[in-house]
């Protein structure tokens, strides 16, 4: 289930604003909450509308933008750009350049680096006051969009999924229970979905002034960890994927399922195109079972696996966010957590799009 949980009742922009407008501002020294301040860009409030239906996803063809790049980059690493690795792993901040400014060459190559360096951070972007159709245009670059099933989208604009908490609005606790001791929620990006997503980009609207950062970890280095035998062990396994405990969350909580929830095997080890790395391709939030498995051979598998992936430290990284910041991530070889930890009055509201891929390629030992 993906951790962009804090969906909301049906409510348009306009009957927030207008409720918002009645409200009486406090003192400058009284903290302002998220119920008195509109959100930035209410064109990406969440929308829930459940008459929305879209058809079954289909196979598509696809060629991964980063296998037609340069790999010197010479259209997105210019005298301008600068690189910053956040962690030897994963994780790299690029600032010089503007997304909206790439040329058709400069997204290839930004989709080679999201695939070799996992997590991009781009500070100070024009990027959130471009026109939509202009960052879905981008986005689709790298991949047809996946339609949510359930998020929030913008109204108009299915493929935007919104992720929104405020005073009002969060829901972290319904799905994950009231008695968790931590917050934390790796996932890969719906990975139930044939074609899983790929270069994935995320941006910030509104944000807590600390805290609401996102976790990342490198599934080729939690791959790259394992013993030459018990990598042997998990290549030309296969694993399921389920949306229909997101899908069941919808329709119990009255929300929207645009499409039919599946059910997916992938590949416990895949291929990256562009890179030929080995990732694991497993994450807590939807992987259900190993294929061919009894049920405690899989649950004593994917426990090791999923603590192995989520406590490694050590091939983690951690983006954090400031207005203007877009993060790009690649979803083939990483999972991610947001950080539920910020002040329960401030909003925190961000967009993504979320281009799907190839079918997984399985490793073969
Ligand atoms: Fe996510």
């Amino acid at each position: 289930m993906a951790p962009s949980v804090s969906e909301i009742a049906t409510t348009t922009t306009e009957e927030i604003s207008r409720g918002v407008s009645k409200l009486q501002l406090k003192s400058e020294t009284e903290k302002q909450t998220s119920q008195e301040v509109p959100p930035s860009y209410p064109l990406y409030y969440p929308h829930f509308d459940v008459t929305e239906k879209f058809s079954p996803t289909e196979i598509f063809e696809f060629t991964d933008p980063g296998t037609r790049a340069d790999p010197k980059k010479p259209h997105l690493l210019t005298e301008s750009t600068s690189l910053r690795h956040l962690s030897p792993y994963l994780g790299t901040e690029v600032t010089g350049i503007q997304i909206s400014n790439l040329s058709s060459e400069g997204l290839d190559e930004l989709a080679l680096l999201a695939a070799e360096r996992k997590v991009l951070v781009f500070p100070d972007q024009d990027f959130k006051d471009l026109a939509p159709e202009k960052q879905i245009a981008i986005a689709r670059h790298f991949g047809p969009i996946q339609i949510h099933p359930t998020s929030g989208n913008a109204k108009g604009y299915p493929e935007f999924h919104v992720v929104y908490r405020d005073a009002n609005n969060n829901r972290f606790e319904e799905y994950r229970g009231a008695n968790r001791a931590n917050r934390t929620s790796w996932h890969s990006d719906v990975s139930y979905e044939k074609q899983t997503p790929g270069t994935t980009l995320f941006w910030i609207l509104d944000q807590p002034e600390v805290g609401g950062d996102t976790l990342f970890s490198s599934q080729v280095e939690a791959y790259n960890r394992l013993s030459p035998e018990f990598k042997k062990r998990l290549e030309g396994l296969r694993a399921v994927h389920s949306a229909v405990p997101q899908a069941e969350a919808s329709r119990q909580r009255g929300g929207p399922v645009r499409r039919e929830p599946v059910e997916t095997e992938h590949p416990l080890v895949r291929v990256h195109p562009a890179t030929g790395e080995k990732a694991l391709y497993i994450n807590q939030g939807f992987t259900k079972y190993i294929v061919g498995f009894k049920d405690e051979e899989s649950e004593y598998l994917l426990k090791f696996l999923f603590d192995h992936i989520s406590k490694g430290a050590d091939f983690h990284v951690r983006a954090s966010y400031h207005p203007g910041t877009v993060v790009v991530w690649d979803n083939r070889v990483t999972v991610h957590s947001a950080t539920n930890d910020f002040d329960k009055v401030a909003r925190r509201h961000a967009v993504r799009l979320t281009p799907q891929a190839e079918v997984p390629i399985p490793a073969t030992a």
